[in-house]
């Protein structure tokens, strides 16, 4: 039943590839995305004057992600919350709201409970998930199913990557309806999307090398992630995914909130993870990388091929292939999984039901 593996959380994270194809095609239609599923149309999205993403932990996550897309693409600014906040906050919401749901389950209650409070005051919902018929989507007025296959170990993984997926073409969609994207430019988003099973796949080959980190770090008490812009959400779910099955400390950092207290955290051999997948803020991260190993920290950067001369500032580099920055968060948050795994595994946790921990949290 796990495919031949330990646990079922590997073989989840093996799927990825063939997880991401299936969200992919089930919404392609000659080189673009095609949302022939949803009800919510051009004339419909006029009257929209708010974009809410709630969301619970990993979902929340690539709620951030599909934030920064929506905001990228369609040019529209979005509110993201976690659900357990939204719903006890009188939160803005009428019936100009599209409220958009993701939960990989489709039975979490608090944001099965932001959904009633939404449609209540007369908001559109759309629900993102991967469970056919479940709460979430049955009570939604839109549904896009992920597609990702029956997600079992506790920590979420092929959910979250095609969560991602769907997030960033339901923002291209948005933005071919209002007209603030162009064609050619959906088109290509397309494209590298249909690049992420094989970029996803390129990472899986180095388990090894994660495994071999892993093995020479598992006794660690802490580690840090630092990034920034799309990096960040990749950092926060890495930090999320450590905390859960290594039960190891973590933080994750926009890397320029450093100097604003974190830093004083880094001593002599802490453990920086330093996501540096992003053009724009290369240089920015490379001054950060600095700031801590001034401190002593053993600083293991994660980059895109042409930025592996990294490793003469760094301890250690993991790279990921040449893409295009919108879709780095892919690939990379597999290297992030993997380490939590390997590390999980070498400090003898139980990866697929870690304590105090359920697959889906229906209550409250
Ligand atoms: C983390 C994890 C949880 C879930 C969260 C929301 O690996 O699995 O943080 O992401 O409980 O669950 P869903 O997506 O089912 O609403």
């Amino acid at each position: 039943e796990k495919g031949g593996y330990d646990h079922f959380m590997m073989k989840e994270m093996v799927e990825q590839p063939k997880a991401m194809m299936e969200a992919l095609l089930s919404r392609c239609c000659e080189n673009s995305e095609s949302f022939g599923e949803l009800k919510l149309n051009a004339a419909m999205m006029e009257n929209i004057n708010r974009i809410q993403i709630v969301a619970c932990g990993t979902a929340f996550h690539a709620g951030m992600v599909g934030k920064y897309y929506f905001e990228k693409f369609a040019r529209i600014s979005v509110e993201t919350e976690a659900a357990s906040e939204y719903r006890y906050k009188n939160p803005i919401v009428d019936e100009n709201t599209l409220l958009i749901v993701i939960s990989q389950s489709g039975e979490t209650a608090d944001t099965l409970a932001a959904i009633r409070l939404a449609k209540e005051c007369g908001a559109w919902v759309l629900a993102v998930t991967n469970v056919v018929g479940s709460s979430i989507a049955r009570e939604a007025d839109d549904v896009i199913y992920t597609n990702a296959g029956p997600e079992i170990a506790v920590a979420s993984t092929k959910a979250y990557v095609t969560q991602i997926g769907c997030m960033m073409l339901l923002a291209a969609y948005m933005g071919r309806l209002n007209g603030k994207l162009k064609e050619a430019d959906s088109t290509r988003i397309f494209r590298n999307l249909m690049m992420t099973p094989g970029l996803i796949e390129k990472v899986l080959d180095t388990k090894e090398t994660i495994k071999a980190f892993a093995d020479k770090n598992y006794r660690i008490n802490d580690l840090f992630y630092i990034g920034r812009g799309l990096d960040l959400y990749t950092c926060m779910e890495g930090s999320l995914k450590l905390k859960e099955i290594s039960y190891i400390h973590s933080e994750s950092y926009a890397a320029g909130e450093l100097k604003h207290g974190p830093l004083a955290l880094i001593e002599e051999g802490t453990i920086v993870i330093a996501v540096c997948t992003q053009e724009n803020v290369f240089e920015k991260m490379l001054s950060n990388i600095k700031e801590v190993k001034a401190r002593g920290a053993h600083v293991l950067a994660i980059v895109q091929e042409a930025h592996r001369d990294i490793a003469s500032e760094v301890d250690e580099v993991w790279v990921i292939p040449e893409m295009d920055d919108d879709i780095t968060a892919i690939p990379t948050i597999v290297y992030l999984q993997l380490l939590a795994y390997y590390l999980a595994v070498a400090r003898g946790c139980d990866v697929d039901k870690p304590k105090n921990l359920a697959k889906s949290v229906t209550v409250e």
